[in-house]
Order: structure tokens, then C-alpha cells, then sequence
């Protein structure tokens, strides 16, 4: 293997060395990104594609659930085959890369990729990344986590800096990185942002000190797209591969985007921009996206400017070789450079019936049923009112590069009217909620004549007729998100609220079932008889709601996010988000989600974790089995089959010089379906890391004692108590 990367490595031209560091125009047009290789020494082209969502090409693929429906699943198997099909679907489409997965730690409530995003966590999202980057590697396609690192918010992406202390950078937003890295990703992509100072591309201490000297990263850091400020101190920095590595005109023009001049700020963009007082139909009003776009003329490019820089002593020859080692080795690996690679490889395949249920599946487990006064399941012969401004179309994800195109989609009403054996009533209640996406930047103003569309179907009127007149009233809403912009708000945009308090108003059995990247308010939750949060569910969001609302499934989701009222949040102080000056202080520390709510008075809406099954549990006779796990008994105490979610959190011994250590921190998790009446014995494993503490002076450190793991249904439900000494 090294033989082969040895000998390219002596026979390349300085020339044919840095082609191999930076991105150009895909030849085939079919790709993200695209490195055309070496012809002369069988170094063959390489295609990157996005994302974590699904294949994002020029042809259709499956639409999976947004990662956050995957993570809310709790079960890391689930990730690994969601990373296998996603792997199959890549090969299918001639990728070699897959940009993904998005794993950085939710800590604003608002920010518009949440969708791509797992947990408020590092367990949960350090599980989750694992699963999906080995899924990936598994089928020869290489993994690419990103965005490396404290990419938290979407405002200023692109030159908002972090400024956040050590300890809470490897507590909190490293270790999901790590996680994937020890998973075998070959790549890892950059963030737009700058760390304390310093953008994200050209940051020695991340990219080479902790990433590759530290955590062993032998493969391939690249950009973000136009993510990079400058030639000498990115390469010198750690970055590998500079992308997309052409200029904003080349990659328009490859892709033939109208409305663009060249300037990578698209015109409709800055029309849009400037125009906040855009009507109340306008689906791009209050969303600023230039604000979150870098700016693609600034930085220079390698293709232009590295050689030279290599020529003057300015970036080390054996930086470059490092460089291009780097992605020879990662080719080679994966079987690209004529060996057969080390994985047991499938075949590519796409939309093959078992990703159509695998996209199911996830929609179905990352459910979670956050209310439910009995009204829930369905029974079999309900008449059943179907309302909401969506109902017609399934809700795939939100806007921008993890945007798939599906062969099939089901929408709310289509899986409910193809399981309801009675029919049913339609009403749209209110005006439609139009998809937003950073691509609209990039497409001529349409007039927004889908607003003037809608007008004469959108009454509430007959939304309340709708519901007085069925057993169960189902409203279907949804949020908006996007990419390069954060949600102004947790509340439901538009009049949805609205249509909730007046279809709950004619029918008090009105179910709730919204659709979103993350928390959303619930001002209307005492008026209710049950709410479900069903995330971006993709291609499967009828036929995946239907399952769960009558029952055929267990709602398996439980959150991995907290919900509360917005002011609620750490981040609900302008300096902490979006920021002031260009920075986004992490004043919280440790503090983010429901590590905050531990320690302050806000109740959240719904705690960290939480979420009913149909079933119910009895959870007994946990016991250490050694010094970092514990088992405990399960059962189902119902007469239905269920899913339980297992959850324990370490509560560790102060530490001397540790004013702020959180109360306790989810240590591990178990998912579990158990039959009616069934019990069972479960092993919880737990993250070292969760008894530990990082010192900036010595690392991880555990402190000696009694480490105290409460064990429940959620992070505010632990009924057993299990003493680790240490
Ligand atoms: C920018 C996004 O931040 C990144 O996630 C994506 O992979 C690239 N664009 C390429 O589309």
C-alpha cells in the first residue's frame, strides 16, 4: 500500500503535486466537488458529493430523514446501516466521497443546519457520527465529518469567531470529531468560522497539533467550499485540499446558475438582503443569507498561487508531499488506486427497496411522542381530519447542500388516507409554509404566485369545519430552516399557531404533529390532546406518520435536543448568539442544553431525552458490572409491544478547581424493543469521558471517588441510582 503511494509520490511533477491539493470543474458535471487526478499515473479523477441527507447529485436518490431524526432514534445501529445505504448510494452514482456527516453539537436552538446535526450532546453525537462514518467506510466511500469545528450557527458562518476556552472545546465540540476520526473517516472538512481568532482552515493547533498529531488523522482535511482566507496559511496551518479550488464564476457556470454575477453573492441574494420588508408571502423574508456566504474572491487559490509559495520557501516541500500523501493514501485505501481496497464492498444501489425502507424506518424510529392523553394510537376506523398548510407535500429536509431529490415521496395525507379505513376531511387551514433554501439566492424571483395559489383553500373556516366533524383532528406543521441562515424564531412561522388553537378549539381530540429542524413553542400545549415531533422525516414522512399515529409502530424517538421557551436558553443572550463585533462568546461554558437547565430554574417544555412510548416500563436491579458499565433490568409492563430508550448519566465528584462542572452528563444509552410483558437484562456501556474533566494542563482527568450514574427513561426521569468508585 505505502509502496504504491511511495513510488506516485517520487514520480510526480511539483506541478502534478499541487493539482492533487485542490478542487477544479467536474468534467462530468455530476459532483459537489471533483479533483481530477493524475491521467499520466493512473491517479484517476475523485467526485465528492453532498451530504448527510442523502446523494447530491444530478439525478435523483433516496430522501432520508434529517440526522437528527436518525439520532433521535438513540440506537447506533440504526446509524451505521443509514451510513451503509447512504455508502451504496454514492458508489451508484460514481462518488467517492461523501461530504458527511454534519456533526456539530447543537448549542443554539436556532441555527439553521440543527436538521444536519445530532444532539446538544457529545455521547450522543459522538455515537451517532461513528455509526454513519463507519456505515460510509464500509462500502469503500469516503466518510467526510464536518464542519471542523464550532460551527454552531449559520449568522456570519463565515467569519463569526468562537471565542471559547479549552476545556469546552474538547468537553463538548471535539468529541464528536474524535469519535470519527477513530471510526476510520478519511476526510474532514473545515468550518467557515474562525476559533478564537483564528479561521478554522488555517488553524495549526486544531487541524495539525490536535486532529493529527493528537487524535492520529491520516487522512485528508478539506475546506468548505470557498472556505479559506488565505494560500500559505491554510497549507502551513494543516489543510490538505483546498475546495471547491476554482474560482465562484467556474463552479456557477458548471452548473449553469442564472441570476449570478460571478461574485459568489448571488443578485436575487442581495436584492433579497437589502429587502426586509420583503411581503408577508415572500418565503426568503427575514432570511439573510448573505450573511452567511463566504466570500469566494478573497483567500486565493492553490491552483494559482501554492506552487509558487512552494518555490519560495514559503510552505515547506514536505508540507506539500504531506498533503498529497495524504490523499494518495486515503485513494488507496479505498481501492481507488487499482488495489481492491480493504472493506467487504458492496455493490452501489440506489433506491432499492431496502433504503425505501431504511428511509421508513428512521423516519419511524426517530419519532418521538412528546404528549399523549390516551388519544394516541388511532384506532382503526377513526374518521380523521387531516389539516394543515402542508399536508399535500412531504417535507424532505431544509434548504441547501444536504438538499436530495427523491424518486418517491408520501405526504401526510397520502399516508394517512392509504392506512384510514374511514375517509377522511382535507383542510389546508392557513396559508402554505414555503421550503426556504440558500439556493433560492441563486434563482430569478418567481413573483411568489404560490401564496396567491393557496389563498382560496387556506380558511380556517374550514380547517374548524374540518375537525368538528371527526373523531380526531391531525395538524400538520412545520418549521422553516435553511442553510447559511438561522430561524429568527422557535415559534411556528406563519398563522400555525393559529390553526392549532382553532382546530383544538372544535375538536379537544387534536393531535399535533410538527415537523421540524429542532425545538419549536408549544403555546398551545394545555389546549391539545397529543403532540409528536417528527423532525424533516424525508421521502417517507406519510407512510411514517401514518405508521406511528395508528400504532403500527412505536414512536421509538426520544429527544436529543431539549425543547424549552426560547428566552430559556443559554444562547438567548445576544453576546453568547449570534454575537457582537464578529464574535460568539461561549460564556456558557460547559452549560449548553440540558446541562444548563440542570442548574438554573427554566423548566423546559420538554427535557433532554425525553419521549413516551405506547407502551410502558419498569426499569429495576441496576448493578455496576465494572468500572464503566452498568446493566439493569427492562419490562414491558403493558400489553403492547414497545421501545424503551435506556439512559444513564454520570453525576462525578467535584472537582477541587471545578466551580462549573455540570451536574451530571449522559454517560450512555440502550433502545430496546421488548414484546408485551417481556423483561430483559440491558448493558449500558458509558463514555469515559463523562466521568472525566479535561485540564488544560494535564488532559482528561477522572477525579477519585463515588461517580454516581442515575439511570432512567430521560435526563429528568432516573429512577435507579448505581455508585462507581474511582
Ligand atoms: C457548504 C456547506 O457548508 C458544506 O456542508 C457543503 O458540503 C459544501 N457547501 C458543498 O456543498
Amino acid at each position: 500500500m505505502t509502496d504504491t503511494v511511495d513510488r506516485l509520490l517520487s514520480e510526480l511533477t511539483l506541478a502534478e503535486k499541487v493539482r492533487l491539493t485542490h478542487g477544479a470543474t467536474d468534467t462530468e458535471g455530476t459532483a459537489t466537488g471533483f479533483v481530477p487526478g493524475v491521467e499520466r499515473l493512473d491517479v484517476p479523477p475523485v467526485r465528492f458529493s453532498d451530504g448527510p441527507l442523502g446523494v447530491r447529485t444530478d439525478e435523483p436518490a433516496t430522501a432520508f430523514p434529517a440526522s437528527t431524526a436518525l439520532s433521535a432514534s438513540f440506537d447506533p445501529e440504526l446509524a451505521r446501516e443509514f451510513g451503509r445505504a447512504l455508502g451504496r448510494e454514492a458508489l451508484a452514482r460514481d462518488q467517492d466521497v461523501l461530504l458527511g456527516p454534519g456533526l456539530n453539537l447543537i448549542r443554539v436552538p436556532h441555527c439553521g443546519r440543527n436538521f444536519e446535526y445530532y444532539a446538544e450532546d457529545p455521547v450522543v453525537t459522538g455515537r451517532f457520527a461513528a455509526g454513519v462514518v463507519d456505515g460510509i467506510e464500509s462500502t469503500g466511500v469516503i466518510a467526510t465529518p464536518k464542519h471542523f469545528v464550532a460551527n454552531n450557527q449559520e449568522t456570519a458562518r463565515a467569519s463569526v469567531s468562537a471565542e471559547v476556552d479549552e476545556r469546552v472545546l474538547r468537553e463538548l465540540y471535539l468529541p464528536g470529531f474524535r469519535d470519527a476520526v477513530d471510526a476510520g473517516a478519511g476526510a474532514v472538512m473545515s468550518s467557515y468560522n474562525r476559533v478564537n481568532g483564528t479561521y478554522t482552515s488555517e488553524h495549526g493547533e486544531l487541524l495539525t497539533d490536535t486532529l493529527k498529531d493528537e487524535w492520529g488523522f491520516d487522512g485528508v482535511v478539506m475546506s468548505d467550499w470557498f472556505g479559506t482566507e488565505s494560500v500559505v496559511g491554510t497549507a502551513n496551518g494543516g489543510l490538505d485540499l483546498q475546495m471547491p479550488g476554482i474560482s465562484a464564476e467556474e463552479l456557477f457556470e458548471s452548473m449553469g446558475a442564472p441570476g449570478d454575477d460571478g461574485d459568489g453573492h448571488g443578485d436575487d441574494r442581495e436584492a433579497q438582503a437589502a429587502d426586509d420588508d420583503a411581503g408577508p408571502d415572500d418565503p426568503t423574508d427575514g432570511f439573510d443569507y448573505a450573511d452567511g456566504m463566504p466570500d469566494p474572491t478573497t483567500g486565493g487559490l492553490y491552483s494559482e498561487e501554492l506552487a509558487g509559495a512552494v518555490e519560495a520557501g514559503d510552505v515547506p516541500e514536505s508540507r506539500l508531499d504531506d498533503m498529497v500523501r495524504r490523499l494518495l493514501t486515503q485513494l488507496d485505501r479505498h481501492g481507488l488506486l487499482g488495489g481492491s481496497g480493504d472493506a467487504d464492498e458492496p455493490e452501489g444501489a440506489v433506491d432499492t427497496p431496502e433504503h425505501r425502507d431504511l428511509a421508513e424506518r428512521v423516519a419511524v424510529r426517530g419519532t418521538v411522542l412528546l404528549d399523549n392523553d390516551g388519544v394516541l394510537p388511532l384506532a382503526d376506523g377513526a374518521d380523521v381530519a387531516v389539516v394543515g398548510p402542508n399536508v399535500d407535500e412531504a417535507i424532505l429536509g431544509g434548504g441547501g447542500s444536504s438538499e436530495t431529490t427523491p424518486f418517491t415521496e408520501t405526504s401526510p395525507v397520502e399516508g394517512i388516507e392509504a392506512r384510514a379505513e374511514g375517509s377522511g376531511s382535507v383542510a389546508q387551514g392557513v396559508p402554505r409554509i414555503e421550503d426556504i433554501s440558500l439556493f433560492d439566492a441563486f434563482e430569478p424571483d418567481d413573483g411568489g404566485e404560490e401564496g396567491d395559489e393557496d389563498a382560496s383553500d387556506a380558511s380556517l373556516d374550514a380547517a374548524v369545519a374540518a375537525a368538528e366533524d371527526a373523531d380526531v383532528a391531525l395538524v400538520f406543521v412545520r418549521d422553516q430552516a435553511t442553510e447559511a441562515a438561522d430561524r429568527e424564531t422557535l415559534a411556528l412561522p406563519g398563522d400555525q399557531d393559529d390553526l392549532i388553537e382553532a382546530v383544538a378549539a372544535a375538536n379537544d381530540r387534536t393531535v399535533v404533529v410538527a415537523n421540524t429542524s429542532g425545538p419549536f413553542e408549544t403555546p398551545w400545549r394545555e389546549d391539545v390532546a397529543a403532540v409528536v415531533a417528527g423532525w424533516y422525516p424525508g421521502q417517507s414522512h406519510g407512510s411514517a406518520a401514518a405508521a406511528v399515529l395508528y400504532g403500527d409502530s412505536d414512536p421509538g424517538g426520544r429527544l436529543p435536543v431539549t425543547f424549552a421557551p426560547e428566552a430559556a436558553y443559554p444562547t438567548a443572550d445576544e453576546r453568547r448568539f449570534p454575537g457582537v463585533d464578529g464574535e460568539a462568546h461561549y460564556d456558557e461554558g460547559l452549560l449548553v442544553g440540558y446541562r444548563h437547565f440542570d442548574v438554573t430554574d427554566a423548566e423546559p417544555t420538554y427535557p433532554f431525552g425525553h419521549g413516551r412510548s405506547y407502551a410502558t416500563f419498569e426499569y429495576r436491579d441496576a448493578e455496576a458490572v465494572d468500572d464503566s458499565t452498568v446493566e439493569l433490568t427492562v419490562e414491558n409492563t403493558a400489553d403492547r409491544s414497545g421501545r424503551a430508550v435506556v439512559q444513564a448519566y454520570v453525576d462525578s465528584p467535584a472537582a477541587p478547581d471545578d466551580l462549573d462542572r455540570p451536574p451530571r452528563e449522559l454517560g450512555g444509552f440502550a433502545s430496546l424493543a421488548l414484546d408485551a410483558g417481556e423483561s430483559r437484562r440491558v448493558t449500558v456501556d458509558l463514555d469515559e469521558r463523562a466521568f472525566g474533566r479535561y485540564d488544560a494542563e494535564s488532559g482528561w482527568t477522572v477525579d477519585s471517588g463515588d461517580h454516581v450514574v442515575s439511570i432512567g427513561p430521560s435526563s429528568r426521569d432516573r429512577p435507579l441510582d448505581v455508585t462507581i468508585g474511582r
